[in-house]
């Protein structure tokens, strides 16, 4: 086929599947903000999407986007080393013209993934996967942490202190990757002439400078927001978390969302007249 036999038909799926990725990681960040402006509006969210459906479909589809754009990368870089031969190890003079990011676009994946993968560990594993298992609820800090308690994970995570240093170096190689890969994209699909390319190295700088600055931002509001254990002190997220807690356990166990709250049989302790009579 076209997309996998011919060298522009493979960066041609590169860029497809970049520019999802970038979408992605735009939506990201904003839900993220969510986090920074109402904590208990980004758990209702988290809540929302959980393991329903349509967010295990979004999940598997970017899943994918990630996989293909992996192998792809692995795949043109083989091709390009393959092409050039021994003439990679010659020493020749700089060229001021090709871009720091541009020659070094597989090492900065390689971290961005790196970074993915202790940011995957931390989170999905915690909150979709283990929904998925039906494992049960963690406990942070004390708290009963369903997986739909965002704003606990969020805090477990970033009370580490190597947290915001391996996301800050993930966000820095996330920025050169994003900002190559931006014009990068349209210069494969043909949108190459001199005035379009500096344009679009210009857009791609400011949106790649503004997805990341977020991130850093929102890394380092977390980072002094669990060191005050803001998101388990507070009563309207406690109260948050423990109506979660109620309804998954009883998702768990098998009953509605409602049984959890009042059982639907209580079984009276003291078995009183009253309820000796209701029998
Ligand atoms: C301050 C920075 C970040 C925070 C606080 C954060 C937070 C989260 C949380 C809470 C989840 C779990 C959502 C769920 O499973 O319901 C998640 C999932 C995920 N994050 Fe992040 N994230 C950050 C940065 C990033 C960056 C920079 C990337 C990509 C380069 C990224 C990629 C992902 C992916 C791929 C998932 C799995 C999504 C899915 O299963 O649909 N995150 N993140």
């Amino acid at each position: 086929m076209w997309l996998t036999n011919s060298s522009i038909g493979r960066k041609l799926v590169m860029s497809i599947t970049g520019a999802a990725l970038i979408l992605f990681v735009t939506f990201h960040v904003l839900m993220n903000a969510v986090a920074l402006i109402s904590p208990a509006s980004y758990n209702a969210i988290c809540a929302f999407l959980g393991a329903n459906w349509y967010a295990l479909v979004a999940s598997m589809g970017l899943a994918v986007l990630f996989i293909i754009h992996i192998i792809y990368a692995l795949w043109l870089t083989l091709q390009n080393r393959r092409a050039r031969g021994h003439a990679r190890y010659a020493v020749s003079a700089r060229q001021p013209q090709v871009e720091w990011s541009s020659k070094n676009m597989l090492v900065l994946g390689i971290v961005v993934l790196a970074f993915l993968a202790v940011h995957l560990i931390q989170f999905w594993a915690k909150m979709q996967l283990t929904e998925l298992l039906h494992s049960n609820a963690a406990t942070i800090d004390g708290i009963e942490a369903a997986p739909q308690a965002g704003t606990l994970f969020i805090q477990e995570a970033f009370s580490c202190i190597w947290t915001p240093v391996i996301y800050i170096i993930g966000f820095v190689a996330l920025w050169f990757h994003m900002t190559h890969g931006f014009w990068s994209m349209f210069q494969t699909a043909g949108w190459n002439n001199d005035i379009w390319i500096s344009r679009l190295k210009t857009i791609g700088c400011w949106w790649a400078s503004i997805v990341v600055g977020l991130f850093i931002i929102q890394a380092v509001v977390f980072t002094i927001n669990a060191g005050n254990k803001t998101y388990s002190e507070c009563p309207e997220l406690k109260a948050q978390y423990t109506e979660y807690a109620q309804e998954y356990n009883a998702e768990l166990n098998g009953a509605s969302e409602t049984d959890a709250v009042i059982p639907a049989n209580p079984v009276c302790p003291e078995q009183c007249d009253q309820c000796k009579h209701a029998q």
